[in-house]
């Protein structure tokens, strides 16, 4: 099976063991989550899955979800207030403790309230994300205002990360978020304590999320290239 055929397989494989009628739903963002807004989407055409309210993590999955006409609302909204049954989402990497980085799409911000917002969490792979340790071969975003680009960057560096400035395709200069911001994507080169710097990052002066999920473990769905689901909790 292709790369597109695991994602494919671990976004409807997710929908079909979790999501039911009446649920508030996160849904993620990149090309792997979109399976799971496109499957909700199908089952709600279908007539199978009925009052779904939905909060979408990006432009992208706001997009999708016009598509199928699935409900989105605000998670300030009567509808939603502020708490979410399920969330499911994409990950660049996950580790053998179901920590993650994410953030390769540039939605970290709203993927991680989200992910802290929700009850349940799940992770939709292809197996290509299954690392032993976070940090070492994808970058870890940092989103951070555009005014503290160097002395976050500086801070970074002092943490021993080599740091990198996420430029746009298609647009010169960096990419700026859907939150005005711009991201630093830093890389280690020795083993790192992932939920030391979830927290640690957060505390420099300009920094509004970074890309570790390390507080709330999910369940995590791996389509497999031999064409098997994997369900690891
Ligand atoms: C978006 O900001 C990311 O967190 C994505 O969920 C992550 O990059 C995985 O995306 P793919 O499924 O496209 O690899």
């Amino acid at each position: 099976m292709d790369q597109q055929g695991m994602k494919e397989l671990a976004g409807s494989g997710a929908v079909d063991a979790l999501v039911k009628s009446g649920m508030k739903l996160g849904l993620g963002t990149g090309s792997t989550a979109i399976h799971v807004t496109r499957r909700i989407g199908a089952l709600m055409a279908e007539g199978k899955l009925r009052g779904i309210r939905a909060f979408a993590t990006s432009f992208q999955t706001v997009l999708e979800c016009e598509k199928w006409g699935i409900p989105l609302y605000s998670l300030n909204a009567p509808e939603l207030g502020g708490v979410l049954d399920l969330c499911i989402d994409g990950a660049d990497e996950i580790d053998t403790e179901n920590r993650l980085v994410k953030g390769g799409g540039g939605a970290l911000l709203m993927e991680k309230l989200a992910a802290y917002a929700s009850a349940a969490y799940a992770m939709v792979v292809d197996e290509s994300k299954l690392v032993e340790q976070l940090g070492l071969k994808f970058p870890v975003p940092v989103e951070v205002i555009p005014e503290a680009r160097l002395t976050v960057s500086l801070e970074l560096e002092k943490l021993g990360a080599e740091v990198f400035l996420r430029e746009a395709v298609r647009k010169a200069g960096p990419v700026i978020t859907e939150h005005g911001n711009i991201l630093l994507d830093i890389r280690f080169k020795e083993r790192i304590d992932p939920a030391g710097l979830e927290a640690e990052l957060n505390h420099i002066p300009g920094v509004v999320e970074n890309g570790f999920f390390t507080r709330i473990r999910p369940t995590v769905f791996t389509g497999r290239s031999d064409g098997t689901l994997e369900i690891r909790k």
